[in-house]
């Protein structure tokens, strides 16, 4: 059991009620500072306590903190559906390279439930045939190969030679994409991201980038056209995508469909599964290494640990829902067409919830009931493969590198992602290198 540091000390926080029709508004919550980002303890556990729900101006949304108001909100699709991202204004350039548009419209969860409901049932058939004993051996063979590239140095930064590129090499290995093509795929999946929800990219940019995205098209259209061609049977993910039919008789998914669904793949399941990797492998060499010994001698605790992770310090901030219909949350009236955002990371800090909720503990009882991957009609479609894949990678770590340690002057620090906000960066790693045989004197 791992007790955290002290809470930070409370920013300075004040309520008033002067949002729209007269909502708390909570004075202090900075969702768009690093530092908060990166750490929203105190902001959060002060709003859990007195404002549950309140306006944030920076956002132009509401904000939920805690679990019970969460739950309802992402629960209730009919009250809340999805937060379509920012709107961007196609550049006179772009209208030849990108005739199709931004790819927007077929993303599941940017879609309202009724079309959401059509475009998940067929997205989720590849995900819901996934065999988890393949999956876990196609995760480790990757996280396997991926650590030989760099065992014999002795010392690594764990985030870019390991955490960055298990989960794009697997994503890769699954949709049956060229993995050579890996850098360009990054490339590709950060542009678009970028397009889509960061306010700072300029025109110049947004060109660039739109190229990028035609390739990036170009490339899966023709891995579709070709497995069209060759099918290669169930359970393989893009043949699953293609042949997906659903029992209704509904169409089954236009290439542009298949394409937004091969994109939403790689980015959600990016940064989250790269974030939570690097946090989790991070926290069990924290304390000389306590964590990572525990897990070693008894590898039943990983899945524990992974669960506790996610609820502890959740790899993302918010998630986003646009108010259908005029209701009310914790007694603050929400109007029709408001956007709500839930800060899911708060919820797994929630002491009505958790008992001891300020404290790391992987045998707690209630250890998978976060809402770490959503809940409802949007949640993680990617959930099963999320965890295989980082408890393979954890055990490929834990065999592959002996006695790891972290490398003494060195910080792992937090960077901006467009996707979940804030990620590591920099986590240099020691272990020992077992001696060639025969090399002894
Ligand atoms: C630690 C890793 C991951 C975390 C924490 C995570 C978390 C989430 C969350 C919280 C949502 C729901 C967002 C909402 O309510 O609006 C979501 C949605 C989704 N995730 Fe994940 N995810 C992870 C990995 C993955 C992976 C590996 C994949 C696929 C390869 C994936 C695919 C998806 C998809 C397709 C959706 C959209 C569901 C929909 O539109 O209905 N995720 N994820």
């Amino acid at each position: 059991m791992e007790t955290s540091n002290a809470p930070a000390t409370e920013p300075s926080l004040t309520i008033t009620h002067d949002g729209p029709g007269g909502c708390p508004v909570l004075h202090g919550f900075e969702p768009l500072e690093p530092a908060q980002i990166a750490d929203p303890a105190a902001v959060t556990a002060f709003s859990r306590r007195e404002v549950p729900v309140f306006f944030s101006p920076a956002l132009g949304a509401y904000i939920v903190t805690s679990y019970a108001h969460a739950v309802k909100v992402v629960t209730d699709w009919k009250a809340f559906g999805r937060a379509p991202f920012i709107d961007r204004e196609m550049p006179e350039e772009l209208r030849d390279v990108l005739p199709e548009g931004f790819v927007t419209a077929a993303i599941t969860n940017w879609n309202d439930p009724a079309n959401h409901t059509r475009l998940r049932k067929l997205a989720q058939v590849p995900f819901v045939r996934q065999n988890a004993r393949d999956a876990a051996e196609l995760c480790r063979r990757v996280a396997d190969e991926t650590i030989e590239e760099f065992r014999s140095a002795g010392e690594a930064d764990l985030i870019p030679a390991f955490a960055r590129k298990v989960p794009m090499r697997l994503i890769l290995a699954i949709l049956g994409l060229d993995r050579a093509r890996e850098h360009d795929l990054h490339r590709w999946v950060v542009g678009v991201m970028r397009m889509m929800g960061d306010p700072t990219v300029t025109d110049a940019d947004m060109v660039a980038m739109g190229r990028d995205q035609a390739d990036f098209r170009r490339f899966t259209l023709g891995a579709i056209e070709e497995r069209r061609r060759n099918p290669r049977g169930e359970g393989d993910f893009l043949t699953d995508l293609i042949t997906a039919t659903s029992d209704d008789g509904e169409p089954s998914l236009s290439d542009d469909e298949i394409f937004a669904a091969v994109l939403l793949s790689i980015i959600a399941g990016g940064d989250t599964t790269v974030n939570l990797i690097a946090q989790l492998v991070t926290r069990m060499l924290d304390r000389d290494g306590a964590l990572w010994r525990e897990a070693d001698a008894d590898r039943t605790l990983i899945d524990g640990m992974i669960e506790e992770e996610l609820r502890y310090d959740h790899v993302g901030r918010l998630v986003y829902r646009t108010c259908n219909v005029a209701t009310e949350i914790g007694g603050v009236a929400i109007p029709a067409g408001a956007v709500v955002a839930v800060h899911l990371w708060s919820t797994g800090r929630d002491e009505a919830v958790f008992e001891s909720a300020e404290v790391f503990d992987p045998r707690r009882p209630d250890v998978a009931r976060h809402l770490g991957f959503g809940r409802g009609a949007y949640s993680c479609m990617g959930s099963a493969l999320a965890r295989v894949e980082t408890r393979q990678a954890i055990e490929a770590l834990l065999d592959g590198l002996p006695n790891a340690w972290k490398v003494p002057g060195h910080e792992v620090r937090r960077v901006f992602s467009t996707a979940i906000q804030s990620v590591l960066d920099g986590l240099v790693v020691g272990w020992d290198v077992p001696e060639p045989a025969g090399t002894n004197a």
